[in-house]
């Protein structure tokens, strides 16, 4: 069980005030707060042993080179990776996929086909989308339906032999559907094709097995998931990391250099060229250690109880509709009310102390699905509360009064 009162004491951020009144803070999906085990991690690193990783002979970068590849096998075991080295540590879910898309384009051929659903984030459009211009390869979209679920029977319509990769988030980021990503890895493997599947929403709230699900890459972002911002993680298969070319080139990444050939280094270093964000990498296991404390069934079950909570109240407010009715849906909660215009919300609760975000949300297909500009998105961690919901259902109340 939650002791929601104590773990709320783990994060300094939540005592402060926002224009006089105490913070709410329900902008979970866009970024976590810290902890302060993750925040003195950080004070540790810079105060006590900062230093360049995998280069030099002295304490400070043995010291540092060992806690960075701590965090490595810490987040290898908490995505169940079978080796460390399938682990890439990236700036974030947008590089990792960015990775993935450029070492592809050695690979694909003009007419090859890759599938994408309608839920994603732009950045699990935009880079496929570049790489169907470098490749000649044809982007397929899993259309979305009313309850932001996909149209899995549309899937299966559009897979075929031609098919060479399959992308999709785990969990939407505007809508809060979990996905129904076991039917898309095992039906994507039956006719070949790889599987990307984007975890930065799921992350906070699921714990992915990467070998149970048989996926061939898995991405993630650290800030999602209560550590710092600028770091995530490219989990991918070692033979598909062995097949792709490297990303970038730099130090690092190689094993000889001269002025007529270059080889390079095995995995990880492979794709991690330069100077890597060391504290950032230490700091992510740090939070990875901090949420297993905390356990991600107790996380799950309360984050449940919070959005069943947030749905009831929030649909007592005359006009007010939700987009992302899905029965297996996170604790994200997108709405309008009749048509104000989401910002205007949103600007009101930020007056009451309380953080949404309000907008496409990087999701315009979605949006334009629904034929509106934008949602308020009130998303819920394990340190929110139901008090903190009262206090938004109260500031949407009053939002409308004035806006209505
Ligand atoms: N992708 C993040 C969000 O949904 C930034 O807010």
């Amino acid at each position: 069980m939650i002791n929601v009162d104590k773990i709320r004491e783990d994060f300094p951020i939540l005592k402060r005030t926002v224009h006089e009144k105490p913070l709410v803070y329900f902008d979970n999906a866009a970024t976590s707060q810290t902890p302060q085990i993750v925040i003195d991690t950080i004070v540790d690193y810079y105060s006590n042993y900062n230093a360049n990783i995998h280069r030099g002979v002295h304490t400070l970068s043995q010291e540092a080179t060992d806690k960075y590849e701590e965090a490595r096998i810490k987040i290898q075991q908490h995505f169940n990776a079978k080796k460390a080295y399938e682990i890439i540590l990236t700036s974030g879910t947008t590089h990792s996929i960015n990775m993935v898309a450029s070492g592809f384009a050695s690979l694909l051929q003009k007419d090859d086909e890759i599938i994408v659903s309608a839920l994603e984030h732009h950045s699990n459009i935009v880079p496929w989308q570049m790489l169907c211009e470098k490749t000649g390869a044809i982007l397929k979209v899993i259309p979305m339906n009313d309850e932001g679920g996909l149209q899995m029977d549309i899937f299966h319509q559009l897979i075929s032999k031609k098919t060479k990769l399959v992308f999709c988030n785990h969990v939407s980021n505007a809508l809060g559907t979990v996905n129904l990503i076991e039917e898309i890895i095992d039906t994507a493997h039956k006719f070949g094709a790889a599987v990307l599947i984007d975890g930065a929403q799921a992350t906070p709230h699921i714990k992915p097995d990467v070998q149970a699900l048989d996926v061939d890459f898995y991405v993630a972002s650290a800030h999602k998931l209560c550590g710092p911002t600028g770091v995530g993680m490219l989990y991918g298969k070692e033979e598909w990391l062995q097949k792709l070319p490297p990303y970038q080139g730099g130090g690092e990444m190689i094993e000889t250099v001269t002025f007529k050939k270059t080889t390079y280094a095995g995995l990880p270093h492979k794709f991690e060229a330069g100077t890597p964000n060391i504290c950032g990498g230490i700091a992510f296991g740090a939070a990875i250690d901090y949420m297993n404390s905390i356990g991600f069934n107790e996380i799950a079950a309360y984050e449940h109880e919070l959005l069943e909570y947030a749905t009831s109240e929030l649909l007592k407010i005359e006009g007010l509709k939700i987009y992302g009715t899905s029965a297996k849906k996170t604790a994200v909660v997108s709405f309008n009310v009749a048509n104000i215009h989401p910002y205007d919300i949103g600007s009101i609760l930020d007056k009451l102390g309380i953080a949404v975000r309000t907008g496409h949300h990087c999701a315009q297909p979605i949006m334009d699905y629904y034929q509106i500009p934008g949602t308020v998105r009130a998303s819920f961690s394990f340190y929110n509360t139901k008090a903190e919901i009262d206090v938004l259902v109260k500031g949407v109340r009053r939002a409308v009064m004035m806006l209505g």
